[in-house]
């Protein structure tokens, strides 16, 4: 059976975009794989060295999205990165094992430094954080991970690392990590039509907007901008309510039925706004109401992911004998 292993920073949370490109997949992997979740709380200090209070507090936010999109713990391990100190000893061994320069080189990284322009004062800590994110995977000898297509750079740094750790110290304790991407359509716009939904871009609708919220978003969303008449045909293409109709929608025929009628002239963006706030509340109530539910007793929530990382911490301890016997540090 395949160990996967995926994860989140816990910094805001989760909205549609997280849905479709991976709570989805999630809980119907759990019931064909051992899957370990992780909040991963120190790589989200990376970028939040002045805030932890914020991560802490959102460890329970993400908690709550996972149980109530069905993610169920008694069968998916949740777990907490800081909570496992073999994480940080494993990343100490990998360090020696990857150059500055190719760390420097990782491309979602560079991107990411010059979108928060720290290229000339780069900490080690954020450098880094994909030598962290191997030991993350590599500490549960997960083999999967499915991921988005920006942390690819990712799994073939932490397959190096791999690589180079089984040369070096003549072992194979660890398994290759094949990364699942998910496919293309697998991926939401953001209410504005840019290619990604993302907090900081702050186009999202979250599983946890109240109804009215929804309505505004949709409202205020990106469709045709040259579809100034209601008589005049319309374009469906880079239409983003339409590709929400596409994924959320259950009934494809009257979206098919939508996308003619739009194309041909005569159909509102009014009209077919109402249609998907009625698709997405219809969607979203099912989560809110359990969101709700679970929200009543938030420290049982946050709890859940400290047990977790107790039953991770014991796999944990047995991968570092193994990497100790490798090394040949015993005492
Ligand atoms: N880097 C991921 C993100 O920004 C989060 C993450 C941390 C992760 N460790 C991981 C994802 C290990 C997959 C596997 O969303």
């Amino acid at each position: 059976m395949k160990t996967i292993l995926t994860g989140d920073r816990p910094t805001g949370p989760l909205h549609l975009g997280h849905f479709v490109g991976s709570l989805q997949n999630r809980v119907n992997l759990q019931h064909q794989t051992t899957q370990y979740i992780m909040l991963a709380d120190l790589q989200a200090l990376t970028d939040n060295v002045n805030n932890p209070t914020k991560v802490r507090d959102n460890i329970a936010q993400v908690m709550l999205d996972y149980l109530a999109v069905g993610i169920d713990p008694t069968i998916s391990t949740i777990f907490i990165q800081s909570l496992i100190p073999q994480i940080a000893e494993l990343t100490i061994l990998y360090l020696n094992l990857v150059t500055v320069n190719r760390l420097k080189r990782n491309p979602t990284v560079k991107t990411e430094m010059i979108q928060k322009g720290i290229e000339s004062h780069v900490t080690a800590g954020f450098l880094m954080y994909p030598v962290h994110q191997a030991a993350d995977i590599t500490i549960v000898k997960a083999d999967c991970v499915p991921v988005g297509a920006d942390q690819l750079p990712m799994i073939e740094q932490a397959n190096e690392l791999i690589h180079s750790f089984h040369h070096t110290y003549k072992t194979t304790i660890f398994p290759i990590i094949k990364a699942e991407v998910p496919k293309i359509g697998h991926r939401l716009p953001g209410i504005d039509g840019k290619q990604k939904m993302s907090k900081s871009l702050g186009n999202a609708i979250y599983l946890s907007d109240a109804a009215d919220v929804v309505v505004k978003k949709v409202m205020s969303m990106y469709t045709d901008e040259k579809h100034l008449r209601v008589e005049d045909p319309g374009n469906i293409e880079g239409n983003t309510v339409f590709a929400y109709l596409d994924i959320f929608d259950p009934e494809h025929s009257k979206v098919e039925e939508l996308k003619l009628h739009y194309q041909k002239g005569g159909l509102g963006d009014v009209v077919l706004k109402k249609r998907l706030i009625e698709v997405l509340n219809t969607f979203l109530e099912p989560i809110r109401i359990k969101r709700l539910e679970y929200a009543k007793d938030i420290d049982q929530i946050v709890n859940i992911a400290v047990e977790g990382s107790a039953k991770v911490r014991e796999i944990a301890a047995s991968t570092m004998q193994e990497v100790r016997q490798a090394i040949k540090l015993i005492y």
